[in-house]
């Protein structure tokens, strides 16, 4: 901002409540964690077996307040510390980000502190400034979660160009499906990634999506109908599910694309640095193999701390950072925007 003293800390208040986590969270010069409040909602959509929208609005409507006022006292701070408000504006679930949004342009209108709407991929995509102090675009970005998995160049802290994509089902999504239908339960993603460690990911030969002539784009619709037609066979063979070795099995095909895209596409466009963000870079093989394979290549990898990997506001706080720097702040006519595409600007 045009009067901004360079040489001055600044200190974000990010809120998320895209889905079923209510968060808040201080962080410093978009870098720098001071406190990390997240009220998980998980046991109770544990019971309907996902996320039921409605019970996800009213949790954060009761919630947000304390998990906001926690994340101040765990920093130290009162409101008038701090210099801007993040919020996630979309995508995610409509009425769970409304909440975060009334809420943000509230205070942000009685507290007089400017307000900055994030994107809530890019946020994913900055959890990496905070676990990796020195990292910088441009980087090659796998994002995979529940509800996205692209395959992106960021070339600059708020630019990006996306080479693929699923056509279908984000990963996350099989992730939670094929757990489902393995009896693991919700949520999905970190199941599978217990059970396969019991598997042998060699026990069933479970397809690699390919979409023709595209080559960094990703299909996971053929893997997870593979899956169900195993689990149907077995049944009926009286052969029995054995539910480590699919999910070893599955995780399997699921990460193979994921991993030799990422790094193709980073020796395609001759980038040294590859980063992962979102829910599903939480996943242990996923950050092993996608390790392993960029050491063999020469280039750097790196993914947040599990807890900055999952739903979280540090990533709002860190991505609003570079915004907030460039003056580009929202208005109080600020609104949720449920089908928000990446790259697609926020309209402050
Ligand atoms: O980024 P996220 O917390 O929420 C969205 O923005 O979608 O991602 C949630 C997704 C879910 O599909 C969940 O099953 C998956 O991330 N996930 C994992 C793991 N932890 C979370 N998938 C695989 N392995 C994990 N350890
Ligand atoms: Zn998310």
């Amino acid at each position: 901002m045009g009067d901004r003293d360079p040489k001055k800390d600044i200190y974000i208040l990010g809120i998320e409540s895209s889905c079923d986590e209510t968060a808040a969270s201080v962080v410093r010069n978009g870098r720098d964690v001071l406190s990390n409040i997240i009220s998980s909602q998980i046991d109770i959509h544990t019971v309907y077996g996902g996320v039921v929208p409605e019970i996800a609005s009213r949790l954060h409507c009761e919630n947000i307040n304390g998990v906001i006022r926690l994340a101040l006292s765990e920093a130290g701070m009162d409101f008038s510390d701090i210099d801007a408000l993040a919020v996630t504006a979309g995508p995610g679930l409509v009425g769970a980000l409304l909440i975060g949004v009334s809420e943000a342009k509230a205070l942000s209108y009685a507290i007089r502190k400017p307000l900055v709407a994030v994107h809530h991929i890019e946020g994913h995509v900055a959890a990496n400034y905070i676990s990796h102090k020195e990292l910088e675009p441009p980087y090659v970005c796998l994002i995979v979660s529940g509800g996205h998995t692209h395959l992106c160049l960021v070339k600059d802290f708020e630019s990006y160009e996306i080479i693929g994509r699923s056509v279908d089902d984000a990963v996350g999504e099989a992730f939670d499906k094929v757990a489902r239908a393995i009896g693991l339960g919700y949520p999905g993603g970190p199941k599978i990634d217990r059970a396969a460690k019991d598997g042998n990911a060699d026990s069933i030969d479970f397809p690699i999506g390919e979409v023709r002539d595209r080559p960094y784009d990703f299909t996971f619709s053929g893997l997870k109908s593979a899956v169900l037609n195993h689990i149907n066979r077995a049944n009926m063979t009286g052969e029995g599910v054995n539910v480590p070795d699919i999910a070893a099995s599955f995780q399997r095909a699921a990460i193979t694309p994921l991993v030799d895209r990422t790094i193709a596409c980073a020796k395609e466009r001759g980038i040294d640095v590859v980063a992962l963000a979102g829910g599903v870079s939480a996943n242990s093989e996923l950050r092993r193999r996608m390790k392993e394979a960029c050491e063999a290549e020469g280039i750097s990898c790196c993914y947040p701390e599990p807890v900055f990997c999952t739903d979280n506001a540090a990533m709002i706080a860190a991505a609003a950072y570079h915004r907030y720097l460039a003056g580009e702040l929202a208005g109080l006519d600020l609104n949720a925007a449920p089908n928000l595409k990446l790259g697609m600007s926020l309209e402050v």
